[in-house]
């Protein structure tokens, strides 16, 4: 019978086959213990001389790393391995012999690692990394469909920018100029006027010269949106949203966070509610840490991000900003408005802002002047103004940042192991 090593628990006692790729080997002259890898997970397979008989054993003992074979045995229980389960191997085919595999089991740089990223993806390690990258979104998807959002998805080519103009991938539209979409959010805008909440979940572009652990030129990024909501409402969907997500992967995800050698203690104390402290009270934090040239109306960077963080053991929410740093759409407090509706959420253990979010201004005239500030001027703005003109309501949203927020709950130093196949500054390739 076919199955899968996702499946073996199921097999207990019983033969059965499996479709392999050999990760590794080693062996002495009576017993090979053979490391497996389908795709849905990791297993040994121990190949016993005095049971599979000499001829066979050789050819075990000669099988190359990353060759392909279908191997047949009995699945016994394993206690001592994070699986559970490994196969005494009664059998196996070779169906595809690979020669001299470049990812040996020694170190490699990460320069090589990254060149041969089609074929690292299917080391323990990467694979654990993308694992918990498809629980994230599966708890995403989960999270906003039980909660009555409707998924709408907005376009990549647009005829204008959503987070200012300098970050933006130019490209040819036949006669017209357009650009990457760097966010979906003024599309999402008019879909909550559409749809009340919706989200969303695709790829965006920053032409970003960013050489950073934190930084890619094409990252993934969640975007909720939702009619009727204001700030503070939208401050408890983040939260209950990333509590939800770090929930989903601590429960199933634990072969692959012991793989990760994730500290899981740090990532069961974050649940909902999370500390908010305002922009005024972080520039005074940071005075207090060190950073006394730090000045009121300067943008936060990584350093003190992880400044900030360094206080809390669950994600924290910046808000408040000076509006002269933030994006033009952001609603001044009524109450100050040389600040603005926002919050940054920054994640503990160093892994920065993983979200981005605000009320939006839905007063047209207001909007209009942001315009002009801004030199936002364009006909492709003109359906966006629309919406602040035609039964105009409060609104919020925001963005999280897929690989970032990979990064850290899977414990990964940089973004650049999170994403199946990585454009940064210098990486177009593979
Ligand atoms: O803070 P940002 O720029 O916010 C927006 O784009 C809003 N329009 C979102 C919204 O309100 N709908 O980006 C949101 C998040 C950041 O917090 C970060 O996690 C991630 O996107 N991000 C990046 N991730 C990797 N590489 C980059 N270059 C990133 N730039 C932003
Ligand atoms: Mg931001």
């Amino acid at each position: 019978m076919k199955t899968t090593i996702s499946e073996v628990s199921k097999h207990v006692g019983e033969e059965v086959t499996i479709g392999a790729w050999l990760a590794n080997k080693r062996s002495s002259g009576k017993i090979a213990f053979l490391q497996l890898r389908d795709g849905t997970g990791f297993m040994q397979g121990i190949v016993v001389k005095a049971e599979i008989g000499e001829e066979k054993f050789q050819e075990a003992k000669a099988l190359t790393q990353e060759s392909s074979l279908y191997v047949t045995g009995t699945i016994v229980e394993d206690t001592r391995s994070p699986l559970g389960f490994e196969m005494q191997v009664k059998d196996f085919e070779l169906i595809h012999e690979a020669v001299d595999y470049p990812i040996t089991p020694k170190e490699h740089g990460p320069e090589f690692l990254m060149d041969h990223r089609h074929l690292w993806l299917r080391s323990s390690r990467q694979h654990a990394v993308m694992k918990v990258r498809n629980e994230i979104i599966r708890a995403t998807y989960e999270f906003f469909n039980e909660n009555g959002y409707v998924k709408i998805d907005p376009p990549i080519l647009t005829g204008s920018s959503a987070e200012g103009t300098t970050e933006l991938f130019h490209t040819k539209y036949f006669d017209e100029d357009a650009y990457l979409s760097q966010s979906g959010q003024l599309y999402m805008e008019a879909a909550a006027m559409a749809f009340g909440r919706v989200f969303s979940f695709g790829p965006t572009f920053r032409a970003e010269k960013s050489k950073t652990r934190r930084h890619l030129i094409e990252f993934w990024m969640i975007e909720p949106e939702m009619a009727f909501m204001d700030h503070e409402d939208s401050l408890e969907v983040q939260e209950q949203y990333v509590s939800h997500v770090v929930q989903s992967v601590l429960n199933n995800c634990k072969i692959e966070l012991d793989t990760l050698g994730r500290d899981v203690e740090k990532l069961e104390k974050v649940q909902a509610p999370f500390p908010r402290i305002s922009y005024d009270e972080a520039i005074q934090l940071l005075k207090e840490k060190g950073f006394e040239d730090i000045e009121w109306g300067e943008d936060f960077g990584a350093p003190h991000e992880t400044a900030i963080a360094e206080s809390y053991d669950k994600p924290v929410f910046i808000t408040n900003y000076p509006a002269e740093i933030k994006a033009f759409y952001m609603k001044p407090d009524p109450k100050r408005p040389d600040v603005v509706l926002c919050a940054d959420l920054i994640a503990p253990e160093g892994y920065g802002e993983i979200i981005g979010g605000s009320q939006r201004i839905d007063d047209l005239e207001l909007m209009k002047k942001r315009y002009e500030e801004h030199d936002l001027t364009g006909e492709a703005y003109k359906w966006y103004l629309q919406l602040r003109e035609y039964g105009s309501v409060p609104h919020s949203g925001f963005g999280l940042g897929l690989e970032r927020t990979v990064a850290w709950i899977a414990g990964v130093e940089h973004v650049r192991e999170t994403i199946p196949f990585p454009r940064l500054l210098n990486r177009l390739y593979p």
